[in-house]
């Protein structure tokens, strides 16, 4: 399992799936990208904020993410990847510009917060610490969940539970161009186990400490 990681990370990077809208744009600036974020904050960052549509579920934390993760999922939105119909829409009337310095804002919005200890202090249950082996999560997304081995891989740790699973069913789901994700490292790691086990785990990594933060912000400054 662990050569098949290693080897679908280099396949990955290597055929520049992960960063090529990072390549395409100049680097991130923060300040311009508080700008522009006016349309997100009506859902990110009001604390506890709800998603009804496809699926009723609490929108991601993105502040304190990180920022090429942050870039490469607005990139799969935009180009399909990711079949969510409202981020796909807004996804698509963003440039490359716009990704990497709304990223570059969002990541720092939560930078004061503290770095995670580099293992969670408790082991997780028997049956859960079972799926993280077979699966070999950790050698990609860190002992603690908030250290991917690739900025470009998503931190988990402490997100919503319910958006975790929701992700986890999405990328096993093919052929509906309104549901799912076409990654086919996460598709690969999915595939494996039942719903009920990605369940499972989605509560485990949700009750982790984190790294992420909801930062309410004003509409009207
Ligand atoms: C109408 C509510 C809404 C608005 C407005 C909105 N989002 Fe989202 N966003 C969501 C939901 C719901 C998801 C989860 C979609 C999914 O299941 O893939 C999401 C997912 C994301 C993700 C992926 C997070 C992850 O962990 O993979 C990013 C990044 C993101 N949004 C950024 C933005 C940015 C930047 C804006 C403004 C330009 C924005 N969103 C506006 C509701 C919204
Ligand atoms: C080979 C590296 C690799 C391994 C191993 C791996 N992941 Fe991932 N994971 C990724 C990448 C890359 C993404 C981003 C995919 C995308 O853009 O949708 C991701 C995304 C996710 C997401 C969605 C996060 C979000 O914010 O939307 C979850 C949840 C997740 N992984 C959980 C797991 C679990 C649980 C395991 C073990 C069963 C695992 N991953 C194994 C690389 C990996």
């Amino acid at each position: 399992m662990r050569t098949l990681n290693a080897f679908l990370v280099a396949l990955l990077v290597g055929a520049g799936f992960v960063s090529t809208a990072a390549a395409q744009a100049g680097a991130g600036d923060a300040q311009a990208g508080q700008k522009k974020a006016a349309m997100c904050i009506g859902c990110h960052s009001i604390p506890g904020y709800q998603s009804s549509f496809p699926e009723v579920h609490k929108v991601p934390m993105i502040a304190g993410q990180n920022a090429k993760y942050l870039q490469a999922s607005l990139a799969a939105y935009k180009s399909g990847d990711r079949r969510h119909p409202t981020m796909k829409a807004i996804a698509a009337s963003l440039s490359d510009q716009d990704m990497a310095d709304l990223a570059a804002y969002f990541e720092n919005q939560a930078k004061d917060r503290a770095t995670l200890a580099d293992k969670p202090q408790s082991e997780p249950p028997a049956a859960v610490a079972e799926l993280l082996t077979k699966g070999g999560c950790v050698a990609c997304h860190g002992a603690n969940f908030s250290k991917p081995s690739d900025p470009a891989f998503p931190k988990l740790a402490g997100q919503h539970a319910d958006y975790l699973y929701v992700t986890l069913k999405g990328y096993k789901v093919q052929n509906n161009p309104h549901v799912g994700r076409s990654n086919p490292v996460m598709a690969g790691m999915t595939a494996n186990f039942t719903q009920a086990q990605l369940k499972q785990l989605a509560q485990y990594i949700g009750s982790l400490p984190s790294e992420l933060a909801v930062v309410p912000q004003s509409r009207f400054r």
